[in-house]
């Protein structure tokens, strides 16, 4: 039994800050350093100054003007190669942050408004660059392709065949993102059931801004295996054990949360209690810049607010990379670069 009272020095702090780790919530268009979104604005002449602080940050009031605020950034990813030189700057990024695992959220809706051939397009310059980024920067990277929740359903058909089209051993999954306020988790039952008879795994943002019956909505009419957030399962017991029950797992996204004011500070987040209640919780950054986030910071975070030792932190990277919606060789793969040298 570990005792209670210890705590990490800094040199522990160092080499959990420095660990291998896997990530399995990122948005591609949220993980855009600002700097990347300027600099694309001025070259395609697009004046997007109201999004940005003086200090060059991004600039939002909450959630929903932060959605705003996102959709305004990637307006000014247009093409192919926009996405390809923005995959490149996240992985190196994210590679940065000791991420050697990460899955990403892309959207048919920003990558050529839901044609599935211009998806085609724009899914194969971002893979092209995913292998070659796994090849110089050691970092894998698998796409799930997500609906935006306040598209409405009807759009959200139109990505499910577009995700289904181009299902594979690299796209390997779908979600649902975007503003939980909005209509249910059973309006998206038919891309959901679409995106399944393809093959794909299903996970899908519920609990994050809503309660707990929306976590219970999502495993129970959806039929999902992972939960973007959930955290907010935290408050009703049975919902809690039925996600530990059915080993459903949870992509928690601590600093996201607390930045956006879910929870008003580390310390008051139930990422310790959900896991001291036996559900299967991962650490992922969410949309790292807009939270002034990375992988490192999250996990010395964490081991700072909770006294987790490096075993916690190797648990998590076992439990995401269990829960990791890639195939078996690709596991084996990561799994070697977790093993201490
Ligand atoms: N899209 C990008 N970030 C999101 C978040 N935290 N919740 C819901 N949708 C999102
Ligand atoms: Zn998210």
């Amino acid at each position: 039994m570990k005792d209670p009272d210890w705590r990490a020095d800094e040199e522990t702090l160092d080499r959990i800050g420095r660990m291998p780790k896997v990530e399995l919530h990122l948005h591609f268009e949220g993980a855009a350093p600002p700097s990347f979104i300027r600099g694309l604005a001025k070259e395609k002449k697009v004046d997007l100054s109201r999004i940005f602080r003086p200090d060059g940050s991004y600039d939002y009031r909450d959630f929903w003007h932060f959605l705003e605020v996102y959709e305004a950034a990637t307006s000014v990813l247009k093409t192919p190669e926009d996405f390809a030189r923005l995959c490149r700057a996240v992985l190196e990024e994210s590679a940065a942050n000791g991420v050697v695992y990460s899955e990403t959220f892309l959207s048919p809706d920003f990558c050529g408004g839901g044609d599935v051939s211009a998806w085609k397009d724009y899914l194969l310059a971002i893979r092209e660059t995913a292998e070659e980024a796994e090849r110089d920067l050691g970092i894998t990277l698998r796409g799930i392709v997500t609906a935006i929740r306040h598209f409405g359903p009807d759009k959200a058909r139109q990505t499910a065949l577009c995700a289904a089209e181009t299902a594979g051993d690299w796209l390997t999954g779908f979600g649902l993102a975007g503003d939980e306020k909005k209509g249910k988790q059973r309006d998206f039952t038919w891309a959901f059931d679409c995106a399944r008879e393809a093959g794909l795994r299903l996970t899908s943002h519920a609990g994050e801004w809503n309660g707990p019956q929306e976590v219970r909505e999502a495993v129970e009419d959806l039929g999902v295996e992972r939960i973007g957030h959930g955290v907010r399962a935290w408050g009703d017991r049975a919902v809690v054990d039925m996600l530990a029950e059915r080993e459903i797992v949870l992509e928690v996204c601590p600093g996201s949360n607390v930045f956006l004011g879910v929870f008003p500070s580390l310390a008051a987040h139930p990422i310790a209690k959900l896991r001291k209640a036996g559900v299967k919780v991962t650490v992922s950054t969410d949309d790292p810049p807009f939270f002034h986030t990375t992988m490192r910071r999250e996990f010395e975070d964490l081991a700072k607010t909770f006294h987790w030792d490096e075993e916690v932190f190797d648990e998590l990277n076992r439990t995401a990379l269990d829960a990791a919606f890639c195939d078996a060789a690709t596991r084996d793969a990561v799994l070697k670069r977790l093993e201490p040298k």
